[in-house]
């Protein structure tokens, strides 16, 4: 087997638009722990992306969210000098793979998962026009996965089918061709995802309840002055429930001072605290937190030339590996081959 003391780790993201604390919580705070101890590839998932938003006008979009998405990227420590960050689409190999892997794919397999639906819904797309594009992003994501030979794939809970339809066809095709792949294994953070401030569920930018890290102060305390918390507090007087209730929920990320986070919480139990005082806390907290990333997105966003040359960089590295094992796969599998 596969006895890797060093692990080679993937993930990465669609770009469709600017990072938010929920992609911190989820993944990203994961990547940049990992970087020092792991061979890190980074995917910018232009592709993916393409399977819900592929009109001309919304591809015209994908340059900007690709820059959005590699800028919030270094914003949150990822380095370039450490870690591999690549452009799905610069590799072509991805797509002799994706195919191949499809072959060794049960169509029951795809069929039906909750992740793809909820996509669809995401983007407004009815689940009558779910393309085969669509169905096939999990073969697609193992095609990333494989690609890069990984170990380690951090993800959110959302993902974890994915990385075991990855797994099955790691499997499948060393039994069928002779061992070439690891077999991936999803990495959850203890904190899969961080809920929205509306407390509907986890933050994302489509439900619309997103604190992002462009956000300025003044959006920071509004969103956070708007936050959910414990609906039948209508006084301050009122014992308020801590549990699940997403204000503490922050606290307990974001805020370093845990002493004052449990004489917050005692306080609200005891119907002793307003909610003004612990929501002005935290929008001060996670001010502090954001004060420096945000400089750095911005920085770093108008910097497109230099954005584009660490994602040049990244994706030639991931080229020459991927065409190596591509052709590595098809010599395996007997393909007929023509110079
Ligand atoms: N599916 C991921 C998302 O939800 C993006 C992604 C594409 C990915 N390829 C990957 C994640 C490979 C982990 C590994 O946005």
């Amino acid at each position: 087997m596969f006895l890797q003391e060093r692990p080679t780790v993937l993930t990465g993201d669609r770009p469709t638009g600017i990072l938010h604390l929920g992609h911190y919580v989820g993944s990203i705070q994961k990547r940049v722990l990992l970087q020092g101890d792991a061979d890190c590839f980074f995917i910018v998932a232009d592709l993916h992306a393409m399977t819900t938003y592929f009109t001309k006008e919304e591809i015209s979009l994908l340059p900007g969210r690709i820059h959005d998405l590699v800028a919030s990227y270094l914003a949150f420590g990822i380095d370039p000098e450490k870690s591999v960050i690549y452009l799905q689409s610069g590799c072509p190999a991805i797509f002799k793979m994706n195919f191949l892997f499809q072959l060794i794919t049960s169509a029951n397999r795809v069929m039906g998962l909750p992740s793809i639906k909820e996509m669809a819904h995401n983007a407004k797309m009815e689940d009558e026009k779910i393309s085969f594009g669509l169905l096939g992003y999990p073969i697609l994501q193992s095609a990333d996965i494989l690609m890069s030979q990984a170990t380690l794939v951090p993800v959110g809970k959302d993902n974890v089918a994915h990385i075991e339809i990855a797994r099955d066809i790691a499997r499948r095709f060393n039994q069928l061709y002779g061992t070439l792949f690891p077999l991936p294994q999803e990495c959850l953070s203890e904190m899969t995802s961080l809920p929205g401030i509306d407390g509907k569920g986890k933050m994302s930018k489509s439900a619309g309840n997103a604190i992002f890290i462009s956000d300025d102060y003044e959006v920071i305390r509004k969103k956070v002055f708007s936050m959910y918390t414990d609906p039948n507090r209508t006084r301050s007087d009122i014992p308020g429930r801590v549990e699940n209730n997403p204000l503490f929920i922050y606290h307990d990320i974001f805020n370093s001072n845990v002493d004052e986070v449990n004489e917050f919480k005692s306080r609200y139990r005891e119907g002793k605290i307003g909610d003004v005082e612990v929501k002005s806390s935290l929008a001060h907290v996670l001010n502090s937190f954001l004060d420096p990333i945000r400089e750095k997105f911005y920085s770093y966003r108008k910097d497109v030339f230099l954005l584009d040359s660490i994602l040049e960089e990244g994706t030639s590295k991931m080229r020459v590996r991927s065409e190596k094992l591509v052709g590595e796969m098809c010599a395996r599998m007997g393909l007929y081959s023509i110079k």
